[in-house]
């Protein structure tokens, strides 16, 4: 019984795009992605004579399978049993790797059940814009952005426990454990997953790890003596001191821009990844390029 209520409501959750934007946002683009390649126009790309870039090319079939699609009929359209493979002679896309999952299956056998509509590309269009104006659907979140290079990266939806960093800040209630803020959701996390914390760092220890942290190096025999002697005194005031002193150093620029360069693949000498090497431009220069994708004007 329980498993009976769990399949109507599966499956009415899977019913709820009306047919022409079923067809628009699920089924077609499926189609155009695994078939175009190789049963689009030209006489090289029409395998088996067959185009698939039309519902007349899906309803007019191949050179030897004719009931390809018939609309409204998912078990009489020869197209479910080929791209669930279950004729080893017509096994479609061809390549594992490529094969539809289940779930895709299943959009495409709601297409052919809806009566595989087919609405024209003003319709299309129509009904893409009127989705892009849809913060959150079912999909996901779109994000602002300046625009990607095609619709599909800048309409892209994005789950939202994976893009936390680009929503609006919230403020989550504090676990109820004793200390400062961030401590108590680290803590909260510590216990979720059953670990104890290591014992606070000795003063040496502590002032090697947030140098090394910060700078990418350890600090000289005076900077830890003056540390240790400062924080005797007064904690707190001798440690925002030295964090204070790191993060103004240069060095704290230098470290970063090493991570930096390494995203852009910097290398001083040319190697088989496809950025050139560039001698003596400003750190400056380069993270502005880069950040901006405006190539370098220098000579090489
Ligand atoms: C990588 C290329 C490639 C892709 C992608 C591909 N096919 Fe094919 N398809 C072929 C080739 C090659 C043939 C002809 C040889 C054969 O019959 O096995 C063919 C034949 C067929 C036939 C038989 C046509 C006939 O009547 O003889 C059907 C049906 C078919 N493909 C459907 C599809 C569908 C549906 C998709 C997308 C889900 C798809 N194919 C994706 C290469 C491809």
């Amino acid at each position: 019984m329980r498993s009976f209520f769990i399949l109507l409501v599966a499956v009415s959750l899977a019913a709820a795009l009306p047919p022409e934007e079923q067809a628009t946002l699920k089924a077609l683009p499926l189609l155009a992605a695994k078939c175009a390649s190789c049963h689009g126009e030209g006489p090289e790309e029409t395998e088996g004579g067959l185009n698939l870039l039309t519902r007349e090319g899906f309803l007019k079939g191949g050179e030897t399978i004719k009931n390809l699609l018939v609309p409204g009929k998912p078990t009489e359209s020869f197209l479910l049993k080929v791209i669930r493979w279950e004729d080893p002679e017509y096994e479609m896309p061809p390549k594992e790797n490529a094969r539809l999952t289940d779930q895709e299956i299943s959009e495409i056998e709601t297409w052919i059940q809806n009566g595989a509509p087919w609405p024209d590309p003003a319709r299309r269009q129509e009904i893409l814009f009127s989705q892009r104006k849809k913060k959150i659907t079912a999909e996901g979140i779109l994000i602002d952005t300046s625009g990607g290079l095609s619709d599909s990266w800048t309409f892209r939806r994005y789950q939202t426990d994976k893009v936390w960093a680009f929503l609006p800040l919230t403020k989550p209630a504090l676990p109820s454990i004793e200390g400062k803020p961030i401590d108590r959701f680290i803590r909260a996390k510590q216990e979720e997953f059953q670990t104890i914390p290591s014992p606070p760092a000795d003063l040496l220890t502590l002032i090697r790890r947030v140098t090394f942290d910060l700078t990418g190096l350890p600090p000289t025999p005076a900077e830890a003596r003056q540390f240790i002697d400062d924080a005797a005194n007064d904690f707190d005031s001798a440690y925002q001191t030295i964090v204070d002193r790191l993060l103004d150093s240069p060095h704290y620029g230098e470290r970063w821009a090493q991570h930096w360069l390494d995203i852009v693949r910097y290398a001083p000498c040319k190697t088989d990844v496809s950025l050139d090497p560039v001698e003596d431009v400003p750190s400056e220069r380069l993270i502005c390029s880069h950040s901006t994708r405006r190539s370098l004007d220098v000579p090489r």
